[in-house]
């Protein structure tokens, strides 16, 4: 893919410098000025913290309108494929940016259901760390250690080996999370049924037990694979950047996975969804209301930030809160249970949408806001929330590598800096200082 033929110019005057960059236009008419000469031309850099005002890529795998709170994986909209396609469908439409033929997705499915299985040597791993270590540490680690077990995969491999190595990540990962799991209860680890659906494998990998049968619930899968099709892909959002950032250095793809599962995990980010419900429980269980917890939240000095609100690009409602907030209120329905905690979360959200600090500041629910009410419903427990939003992250993650590595314009990441230290001065030795 190589960038499109600008059809305008941006003019910079710096000093009495004037320069024209072309600008680009995506398919949604999104335009960008390119700067690839900026520096060659005027000496500048750009100043972008957090790059909110950057683009590091031309992408067609996802489209997110902030404003409008749109999300669509290769052109069709999150809503439909939450309503009508499954988590596999999805992992080949991004990787693709093309819905399988049934052909292709019954050979997809086949070949992930053939390589679930992991190493006998590598479950070994799992015993050399704490019981009480948090199962994003250990499944990043675990990640990080498939190239040692898979050492043929290389940046430039051919197209069909990266294929391969994409294929055991993904069907690997859910052997690999549950293991995490069960290390930490101390109980045996399960082996993939090849009789399962993807979300039925993982349900069995995580609760069932070598003593009695079990068998996965049809509502309980299907909500599962509903998480993981709204977890799929996000674009270039903190810990996918980390996956094209360490892949294009080119490292193999699960080293460069097991950096955006750190990435993930870091609570403003993925991490997000474990302190959503950390938050509720302290409202019920504390002796503070939602309106005094959100009283907090505005204030600066406090620390407290209303978890599961905010984003970077969404300024309107995030659309998967929106499908995630309905499908709160039919899992439980479907379950016969209640959730104390959903009423407050729906609390705070009524007082948010109606505080002129949250609408000035434009704060939504985002995907992490309602997504733990219904992983408890399912029975994950709470240290198990991220690792379940990198379950559903990892075809995002792979099809943006992929992607990287068939870009024309891709080179490694790295960013300038603007200097604010120290001039030059002379060293003086430690007996004269
Ligand atoms: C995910 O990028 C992605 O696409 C991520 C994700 C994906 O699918 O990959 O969507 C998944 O990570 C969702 C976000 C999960 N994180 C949280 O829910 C943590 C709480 N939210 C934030 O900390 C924050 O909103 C971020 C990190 C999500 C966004 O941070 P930004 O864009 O850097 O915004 P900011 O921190 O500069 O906030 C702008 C203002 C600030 O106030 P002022 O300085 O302007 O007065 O809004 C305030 C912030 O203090 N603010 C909040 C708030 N979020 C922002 N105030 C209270 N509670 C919050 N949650």
């Amino acid at each position: 893919m190589s960038s499109e033929t600008p059809s305008k110019t941006a003019k910079l005057t710096i000093g009495d410098t004037t320069i024209e960059l072309p600008v680009l236009e995506g398919s949604e008419g999104e335009i960008a000025i390119d700067i690839r000469n900026l520096r060659n031309q005027t000496g500048a850099i750009t100043y972008d913290p957090g790059f909110g005002n950057t683009g590091s890529c031309l992408s067609n795998i996802t489209y997110l309108d902030g404003e409008k709170g749109i999300l669509r994986y290769a052109g069709y909209p999150i809503e439909q494929l939450a309503e009508q396609s499954n988590f596999l469908e999805v992992s080949w439409l991004l990787i693709h940016q093309s819905l399988p033929t049934k052909q292709e997705l019954a050979e997809f499915h086949r070949e992930i259901t053939y390589h679930t299985m992991v190493h006998e040597d590598l479950k070994r791993f799992f015993g050399s760390m704490p019981k009480t270590g948090h199962p994003m540490a250990i499944c990043a680690a675990t990640v990080g250690a498939l190239s040692t077990f898979y050492q043929d995969v290389k940046y430039d491999d051919p197209e069909d080996q990266r294929w391969e190595a994409a294929v055991r990540l993904l069907a690997k990962m859910p052997t690999i999370a549950a293991y995490s799991y069960k290390h930490s209860k101390g109980q045996p680890f399960m082996y993939p049924q090849n009789d399962l659906s993807y979300p039925e494998n993982i349900m069995h990998l995580m609760f069932a037990t070598p003593c009695e049968p079990y068998e996965p619930d049809p509502v309980i899968a299907r909500a599962l694979d509903l998480l993981l099709i709204l977890h799929a892909d996000h674009e270039q959002n903190c810990s996918t950047s980390t996956v094209r950032t360490v892949g294009s250095s080119q490292a193999n793809l699960f080293a460069s996975v097991s950096a955006g599962i750190s990435a993930l995990w870091g609570p403003l980010h993925g991490g997000a969804n474990q302190k959503v419900i950390e938050m509720l429980i302290s409202i019920r269980d504390g002796d503070r209301s939602a309106k005094d917890f959100m009283n907090l939240a505005k204030d600066k000095s406090s620390g407290v930030r209303l978890m599961g609100f905010g984003h970077r690009v969404y300024k309107n409602y995030d659309p998967r809160a929106r499908i995630l907030k309905k499908s709160c209120d039919e899992v439980l329905a479907r379950m016969g249970t209640k959730n104390p905690l959903l009423e407050i979360a729906k609390e705070l959200e009524e007082i948010a949408l109606n505080d002129e600090y949250f609408i000035e500041r434009k704060l939504y629910p985002n995907v992490d806001f309602y997504s733990g009410i219904i992983y408890q419903a399912l029975g994950i427990p709470i240290d198990m929330f991220t690792v379940f939003f990198a379950l559903g992250r990892m075809p995002g993650w792979i099809a943006q590598w992929l992607e990287f590595h068939r870009d024309a314009d891709a080179r490694i990441m790295r960013p300038r800096q603007v200097y604010t230290g120290e001039r030059e001065r002379n060293y003086v030795p430690v007996d004269k200082r």
